[in-house]
This record gives C-alpha cells, sequence and structure tokens, in this order.
C-alpha cells in the first residue's frame, strides 16, 4: 500500500486551519517582548533563530506532530543506519559516515578511512615537493576539472576558508573549471605551466561529458609538451570517482586513483576524496576539522527532539512556508564575502534533490516541494534584488547567514581596527534587513506616502555562526543536508535521485552530431524553434556556405 500523502495527513488539515490565526509579524513581536527567546535553538557552532517566521506556538506544536506523524525519527534513524533510502536506485544514502572520526569508525566502513589516508599522502607529496611535474618541477598548480557535486562544493569551500590555508599549502594555487564550453580552461590554460599543473578529474560516474570533455583538452595541451604519454598521465592526472574501470580506461594510474562509494550521492561528495581540491588548497588539518564539525551536526540531528533540532526546525518551517503560506521562493543571504558561492552551492543541493513530484513509490503528487532557491552575498544583494523582497508582489522567504566573530586575528595588523568597523556596519545590515522585512515601516515610523510603504510580514531565519571556520562551515553544510533529507520524508520525495537531468544530456547527444551535419536535411524532424536557431547557428558560424561574420 502507498503511504499517504502529505496532504492526507490529519495534521495538515490543522495546520491550514492555523495559518489564518497567525498575526502579522509585527503584532506577534509586539504582543510578546520574550518572542526570540523562545524561538531559539542551539547546534554546533551557531545558532537558528526562527523567530521571524510567520508562527506561534500552535503552529509548532501542529509542526511538532507532523514529523511525528510523518515517522520523522524513524526515517533519521533509517538514513544513518545505511537502510535503502534512496529508493529508485536501490542504495543507502550514507555521506554522514565519511564524517565519522576515524577511532568511531566502525570495521565495515573502514575503507573510508583508507581512502582519506591515500588522500593524505597525495596532499603531502604535492605540499612538500616530493610529487614531480614530467620535466622533475615541483607542482605549482592544480586544477579541479569537475563539475555539479563534483565541483560546486570543493570551489564554495576553498573560497570560503582561504585565510585558514595551512602554510605547507600556501605556494599551491587551486583553480576549478567545470563549463563544457571550455571557457574557465581557455581563460587558466594561458597562465598555467603544464610542466608545474596537477589536474584533478573528479567525477562520480566518470562519464560526465562536461567533466570528461574538459579532461580531454587538458589532455591535448599537455602532449604538445610532453610526447611521453605515461609519463603524463603518471605525473599529471589524478581521478576521483567510483567507477574505477572507468578511471583505467581513461588512462588514470593506479596509483592516482582515489575512490569513493555509490552510496555517496554527487552533491553530498564534498566529504569524500571529492574534497581533494580541498586538502591540497587549505591542508588536511582543516579538511578534518570540516568533518568534525559536519559530524558534530550530524550527532545533533541524530539525538535533537525535533523543536531542539536545527535542521528538523528549518526543514519544517520550510515546509509550513511553502505548503500552508504558499511562499514559493527561498532566498539564500549570507552576509559574509567569504561565502560567495554558498548560494549556488545551495542550488544544487536543495533543488536537485527535492525538485521532485513523484513520491519514492512513483505516485504523482498535488502539492509544491522545493521552493526556487537563490541568493547573493546579503548586503550586494542589498543593491540589486531586495527591492523586491521589501516592495515586490512576490512573497519570498529568507536565511540570513551571519557570522559574530570576523577578522579576530587580524586586530594586530594596521588595517585591522578598519577591517573590524566594516564587519560591524555588515552585522548592522544583516540585522536592519531582517527587521525590516519581517516589520515593515513598524521597524522605524508609519509610511507617509505609498512609494516609502513597506509591507513586511516576509518571513525570516538567522544562522548565526560563532565564526566562520572549517568546523562551522563543516556543520553548516552538513545542517542543510538534513534539512533537505528531512524535507523530502516530509513531501514523500527521494532527495537522492536526480532523474531530472538525465533527458537533457540524452537529447544533447543526439542534437550534436545533427548539428554538425552542413546541410540542413538532418534537421528536419526537429521542432521549428531547434531547428531555426541550428540553422541559424550554422549560419553565423560560416557552416552554410555563408560568411561566418
Ligand atoms: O547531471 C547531474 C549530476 O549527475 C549531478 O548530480 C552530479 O553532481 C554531477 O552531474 C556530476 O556528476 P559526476 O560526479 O558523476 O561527474
Amino acid at each position: 500500500m502507498n503511504k499517504p500523502l502529505l496532504t492526507e495527513q490529519p495534521v495538515f488539515k490543522l495546520l491550514q486551519e492555523k495559518a489564518s490565526a497567525v498575526p502579522h509579524l509585527k503584532d506577534l513581536f509586539a504582543a510578546d517582548s520574550d518572542r526570540a527567546q523562545q524561538m531559539l535553538v542551539q547546534g554546533p557552532g551557531m545558532l537558528l533563530d526562527y523567530s521571524k517566521q510567520r508562527v506561534n506556538d500552535d503552529v509548532l506544536s501542529a509542526l511538532e506532530q507532523l514529523f511525528c506523524q510523518l515517522k520523522l525519527p524513524e526515517a533519521i534513524r533509517d538514513l544513518f543506519s545505511g537502510e535503502v533510502v534512496n529508493k529508485s536506485e536501490n542504495r543507502p544514502a550514507l555521506h554522514s559516515q565519511l564524517r565519522v572520526p576515524a577511532d568511531k569508525q566502525p570495521q565495515a566502513y573502514q575503507d573510508v578511512e583508507n581512502q582519506l589516508q591515500r588522500m593524505s599522502r597525495l596532499v603531502d607529496k604535492v605540499h612538500s615537493g616530493v610529487w614531480r611535474g614530467f620535466s622533475g618541477k615541483r607542482i605549482t598548480d592544480v586544477v579541479n576539472l569537475g563539475v555539479g557535486g563534483s565541483d560546486l562544493g570543493p570551489l564554495m569551500l576553498t573560497q570560503a576558508l582561504k585565510e585558514y590555508a595551512a602554510p605547507e599549502a600556501k605556494n599551491l594555487r587551486v583553480h576549478f573549471a567545470s563549463t563544457i564550453d571550455g571557457s574557465q580552461l581557455f581563460d587558466l590554460l594561458d597562465h598555467l605551466n603544464p610542466e608545474t599543473t596537477l589536474f584533478l578529474i573528479a567525477s562520480k560516474s566518470f562519464t560526465t561529458i562536461d567533466t570528461l570533455s574538459n579532461a580531454d583538452t587538458v589532455r591535448a595541451w599537455l602532449s604538445r609538451v610532453c610526447p611521453d604519454e605515461a609519463l603524463m598521465l603518471r605525473c599529471h592526472f589524478v581521478g576521483i570517482s567510483t567507477a574505477v574501470e572507468k578511471m583505467n580506461q581513461w588512462g588514470i594510474v593506479a596509483e592516482n586513483q582515489l575512490e569513493f562509494w555509490p552510496w555517496v550521492g554527487g552533491r553530498f561528495s564534498l566529504w569524500s576524496a571529492v574534497g581533494c581540491s580541498i586538502a591540497l588548497d587549505l591542508g588536511m588539518v582543516t579538511f578534518r576539522e570540516l568533518l568534525a564539525g559536519a559530524h558534530a551536526m550530524d550527532e545533533h540531528f541524530r539525538t535533537a527532539p525535533a523543536l531542539e533540532n536545527i535542521p528538523a526546525m528549518m526543514a519544517l518551517l520550510g515546509v509550513w512556508n511553502v505548503n500552508i503560506l504558499d511562499i514559493r521562493a527561498h532566498a539564500i543571504l549570507p552576509y559574509d564575502g567569504r561565502l560567495k558561492y554558498f548560494p549556488s552551492y545551495l542550488e544544487q543541493l536543495e533543488m536537485e534533490s527535492n525538485g521532485k513530484s513523484v513520491t519514492q513509490d512513483g505516485q504523482a503528487i498535488d502539492y509544491a516541494t522545493c521552493p526556487v532557491l537563490w541568493g547573493e552575498i546579503g548586503a550586494n544583494a542589498q543593491h540589486a534584488f531586495y527591492q523586491l523582497l521589501h516592495q515586490g508582489t512576490q512573497p519570498v522567504a529568507a536565511d540570513f547567514i551571519l557570522a559574530a566573530r570576523r577578522y579576530d586575528r587580524s586586530l594586530d595588523q594596521a588595517h585591522g581596527e578598519a577591517l573590524t568597523a566594516q564587519h560591524e556596519l555588515n552585522i548592522a545590515n544583516c540585522l536592519a534587513q531582517s527587521r525590516v522585512l519581517a516589520l515593515g515601516n513598524a521597524a522605524v515610523e508609519p509610511a507617509d506616502n505609498p512609494f516609502r510603504h513597506y509591507p513586511g510580514n516576509q518571513p525570516s531565519s538567522t544562522l548565526l555562526l560563532e565564526q566562520l571556520d572549517a568546523y562551522t562551515l563543516g556543520a553548516l553544510i552538513a545542517c542543510y543536508e538534513h534539512k533537505v533529507f528531512t524535507q523530502a520524508m516530509i513531501w514523500g520525495i527521494n532527495p537522492f535521485d536526480q532523474w531530472g537531468v538525465e533527458l537533457g544530456k540524452q537529447v544533447a547527444l543526439q542534437l550534436q552530431p545533427l548539428l554538425k551535419q552542413s546541410d540542413n536535411d538532418g534537421k528536419a524532424g526537429l521542432d521549428s524553434s531547434t531547428r531555426l536557431l541550428a540553422e541559424r547557428i550554422a549560419d553565423l558560424r560560416g557552416q552554410n556556405g555563408r560568411s561566418g561574420k
């Protein structure tokens, strides 16, 4: 028998009934001067303030009931105990196992630590200069070739934690190239020295055309200066994948292969050898700190009751916003320049996981799932899309992310005090924006004209980090992973597959040879838009015998 859907739960009706009884946020705050105190959840390295969400005690207790009626505690237990939670691909989702400390790792997962040690040895060799390029020079640059989960996490983390780079990593430059059009490589290859550059080919499947086309371009670039192919492969390519056979076929030598396992989803893989670029850029100590922070969040998620559990609360509030208040957009607003890539990282994590419309059993669902999620560094977005948040017609929920401490270590430098003042400005802006979104004009004074009217009542949560370091960032990422899982369980969908990306890949493969044909005959079967575009492109590229100008 199919599991009952979210909207069939008696508590869902109850939540719908309660929605109209929740006053405007300005009234909720006015009525209870201690509101925030009761809507605070403490987790590893951070706290969640959800008092600016449109909820009251009644709603919270109904959300708690929903959590229990949908058997979320059991679902969480199944996730951690390695049950087959990814049903369409018939496998568990054990990314949390990658974060278990070595001395607590059970025998069955010893290979996790073995691979970490292999990665650590590789990182050591590069940092110490034992690893040499084909001409005997030490490695100065590393390029991670990967896309999606094999790119976004490492890219985001290396950007965020730059200032924590270990001394031995400081002379190494780490770059990322993901785009199928080769643009990033085009920029990079001009500046890189083939004698001193190491490429990491990171791909869970080792079949992703985006990554393999970049890898082939690089291989051609290298073979122009190093005709000895075996030497080039040994000195300049590391493979990171679950598909050993495919790495062999491409030519990755066995000693340069780092493996992970099918039970690690692509967008959950930065904790595995996919994080090699992170370890090379920041050092193994920082990488282990990241794992430790994530593990602390795993423990928090596994053990804390729903209302004291940060990921569970974020998930429940998200469902309340989407399914009851009909808020279908969610902005991610880190007030920290270091988290520049965090919104794009979350776009994949959330939307590739939960952008689904059938249940685990393949039943169509008739309610909303993942909202459209996007974001930007908050203070910059104030000068871009906040106009819409404050006065547009779309209801939008938001996550504000802020580190309390910043520049502690720069205080003895000449610019330390100026930077600290900037951080204070940043804090004021972050708090001001969530305040205005919630209260509208009531934050200051009533509007005296329609152009200055701020309706408020836009819900947000604030995640306050003690400071942004590897430990708290590890915890923050794990927090969002678990939020995504909890929401998927509430919506009855599978967060660990991504069938929706397959058809586009298949159609691109069909189109590619047609685009190469100089006549238009092969294109006859295409829809008129695709045909016209293909013809115009061919014209513009001079493929139809006309000028390419
Ligand atoms: O096409 C989507 C996807 O499969 C993502 O889920 C994944 O993170 C990305 O492509 C890259 O896949 P791979 O690591 O197998 O190259």
